[in-house]
């Protein structure tokens, strides 16, 4: 046991410390963090790594095992580890149950249970808190950490979403709330490129028609394996859209081209999915017009 408190202090709290009071991290480990924050950009906001979570994270823990004993000590959260005296003690829990490096806080699947979004430390711009079991997410959460540009909250139990939770962080860029129990949108920022929100209960009542007009820069956006019955207003930059797994019965001239333009073109969306809703797409011709290619579904 000595043994191991001695291994969690160096090979966590040292570095930890040694990057949240200075800037004189080595080469070496910033350019570990770049390729650890790369890789999981790639597999959090890449849809068909996503079509199989449960067997992937079944597969991540079981490969994990052996380094997770030496990131969640039995005894570590609460009062083994002595608080350093120059240092804020209020961001030593975050930082003893996830794992921080400069800028980036991973806390997945933390053991003992995570309810709530933890205080992040100050600047953290790339937050994971994949398949944990938080509820809310309350409007104080990220107030003070508006250096964030990405947040991942895949696999949660997320039911409640206070106004202004998100809609403050100016510099947010891709959020993820896949596979949690929404029946109802967050206000969003405007600077996202990437919105993932499949696997969840959002109908037609929770996304309201413009709920995405104001995202300018949005290229992904994902409402897989949800209940809507309508197509949101698509914004222009949007290149990817999966509505799969839906209860969608209609699409209007409208919901993909400009009804009253035939000669708009719409070069930007490239990937429409469509399948698994009851809509047959041979219905409405006029409809897909204006794209490269035909939305993915059902066409008899
Ligand atoms: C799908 O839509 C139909 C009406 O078009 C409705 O009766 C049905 O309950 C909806 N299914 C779900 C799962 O919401
Ligand atoms: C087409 O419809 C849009 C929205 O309904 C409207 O803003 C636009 O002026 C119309 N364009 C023409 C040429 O009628």
């Amino acid at each position: 046991m000595t043994i191991l408190k001695w291994l969690f202090f160096t090979v966590i709290f040292v570095p930890w410390l040694a990057s949240s009071s200075g800037k004189q991290f080595s080469r070496n480990s910033q350019l570990r963090q770049d390729s650890v924050i790369t890789n999981q950009g790639n597999v959090l906001f890449n849809e068909e790594v996503k079509l199989q979570p449960r067997s992937k994270r079944e597969t991540a823990l079981s490969v994990d095992q052996d380094s997770s004993m030496l990131f969640q000590p039995a005894d570590a959260p609460d009062d083994s580890a002595p608080p350093p005296a120059e240092e804020d003690a209020s961001e030593l829990p975050t930082c003893l149950l996830c794992v921080c490096l400069t800028g980036s806080v991973y806390c997945e699947e933390v053991v003992p249970d995570m309810t709530a979004v933890p205080t992040l430390p100050k600047e953290t711009a790339y937050f994971y808190a994949r398949y944990n079991k938080i509820k809310k997410i309350t409007a104080k959460d990220f107030a003070d950490t508006v250096t964030l540009r990405r947040i991942d909250l895949t696999g949660n139990m997320i039911s409640d979403i206070e106004d202004g939770a998100f809609s403050k962080l100016a510099m947010l860029e891709e959020l993820s709330l896949a596979e949690n129990r929404l029946v109802k949108l967050p206000m969003l920022p405007s600077k996202l490129t990437s919105f993932n929100a499949n696997f969840n209960q959002l109908g037609t009542k929770g996304v309201k028609a413009t709920a995405f007009k104001k995202l300018t820069q949005l290229v992904n956006l994902f409402l897989a394996d949800n209940i809507l019955e309508a197509i949101p207003q698509i914004p222009e930059s949007v290149r990817t859209i999966h509505l799969q797994n839906n209860n969608i019965t209609i699409v209007s001239a409208d919901s993909f081209c400009k009804g009253n333009d035939t000669y708009y073109i719409r070069s930007n969306l490239n990937e429409v999915r469509m399948d698994g809703n009851p809509v047959i797409l041979a219905k409405y011709p006029n409809s897909f017009t204006c794209l490269k290619s035909l939305p993915i579904g059902k066409y008899h």
